[in-house]
């Protein structure tokens, strides 16, 4: 059902954990399925150093977290704030499940929401 590459990030994420004294902390939740999202920042220069995240949910929103991860890091934070969740899935290979595409909607929202944490 899963893409190579969404398979690949969800069973070797590189981007879990969290990141002591962030910049910025978005946290999202699919009211659908309760799954959260939380990701961290640290920014240095306008640029997002550091980046982690912690999900509890499915394949395709952890999958869709280290994408996200891996996109925007090394972004300036106005880089980053211009992503769109296009990137993430092209990141995913252009392949998630149309059942899934809101899954990976989490990681987009959380990113938007650490960046106003950030701005603040
Ligand atoms: S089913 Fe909950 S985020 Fe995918």
């Amino acid at each position: 059902m899963y893409a190579k590459k969404v398979m690949e990030y969800f069973k070797s994420p590189k981007h879990v954990g969290t990141i002591k004294n962030a910049d910025g902390v978005g946290e999202v939740g699919n009211m659908k399925c309760g799954d959260i999202l939380k990701l961290y920042i640290k920014v240095k220069d306008n640029v997002i150093k550091e980046i982690k995240f912690e999900t509890f949910g499915c394949v395709a929103a952890i999958a869709s977290s280290e994408a996200l991860c891996r996109v925007a890091k090394g972004k300036t934070v106005d880089e980053a704030e211009k992503l769109s969740n296009e990137d993430v899935i092209k990141e995913l290979g252009g392949d998630v499940p149309a059942v899934k595409v809101h899954c990976s909607f989490l990681a987009i929202d959380a990113l938007k929401k650490a960046i106003k944490d950030y701005k603040k």
